[in-house]
């Protein structure tokens, strides 16, 4: 399948909420399989369980996810779906400021102690904020995805604190919905063009949450959205830096970019 003029191949999923009747995601196995059915027609091969990790949400027990997936796999390959589940969680702050080494490992991608997949909070970001991830996570060693960084109305309102991150190792997960949406003055959509066009982010991600949240995984329109920014770097996002986060290997290059400065999407708000 050509997108763009570019030969694409088979996406990774880093964020959903697969997973039957234990989150705000599928609130059962036939909808999990469903989700399973939408994913793999959108073009994922792969997807990560990252069910949520929060107080509000105590069904989500970390001993169980592995063998949740293991079940989920089964149930796939019975019902002939291709595509492949993998443990992760997606992680709330004040969870992970309290969480011992050993529940933090089985929260990661495939439980293998390297890349954590933290949710951005959804009120206004403290100034601790930033101090705490490094104190409560990258110092312990893990690197952390963030996800969803564009809902944030404190990075919307202030970008460079998501450049400062970056730079400091932490990587961004944007969500599919900010980018395929058509309102062209969502705060949302805005940032995250941003954070594209300067090649902040490390990952596009569906955060799908299966038939409830009534909108079908849609990583493929996302890609589609990236690759009018620069192709090479929209494939990079959906296959390849997911494979590393997949497999715990560092993340390979970023595809070099050839942008303009001047011709970068603008915030609104940066205008004169
Ligand atoms: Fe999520």
């Amino acid at each position: 399948m050509h997108v763009e003029g570019i030969v694409t191949v088979a996406m990774i999923d880093l964020h959903c909420h697969i997973l039957p009747g234990i989150d705000d995601g599928s609130t059962d196995a036939d909808e999990a399989c469903a989700l399973a059915r939408a994913l793999v027609a959108d073009g994922v091969t792969a997807v990560a369980a990252t069910p949520h990790l929060r107080e509000d949400h105590p069904a989500v027990r970390l001993g169980e996810l592995a063998e949740s997936c293991r079940t989920l796999n089964t149930s796939l390959a019975a019902a002939g779906v291709s595509l492949t589940v993998i443990p992760g969680a997606e992680v709330d702050l004040l969870w992970a400021l309290q969480a011992s080494p050993e529940d933090l490992q089985l929260a990661t991608y495939g439980q293998m102690g390297r890349y954590l997949l933290l949710e951005t909070p959804y009120g206004p970001l403290p100034d601790t904020f930033e101090r705490m991830v490094f104190e409560s996570l990258t110092s312990r060693g893990l690197t952390v995805l963030l996800a969803h960084p564009e809902r944030s109305g404190s990075f919307q309102r202030n970008p460079s604190r998501l450049t400062d991150l970056a730079a400091r190792g932490v990587l961004l997960q944007v969500t599919a919905p900010a980018l395929v949406s058509t309102d062209r003055r969502s705060g949302s959509r805005r940032l995250a063009l941003w954070i594209l066009e300067r090649r902040l982010a490390h990952a596009l991600a569906s955060d799908s949450h299966g038939g409830m949240d009534g909108r079908p995984p849609n990583l493929s329109a996302a890609r589609q959205a990236a690759a009018a920014i620069d192709p090479a770097y929209a494939e990079w996002l959906v296959s390849e830096a997911p494979a590393a986060v997949l497999a715990g290997e560092p993340l390979p290059a970023a595809p070099a970019d050839k942008a303009v400065p001047s011709q970068r999407f603008r915030l609104p708000w940066r205008r004169r």
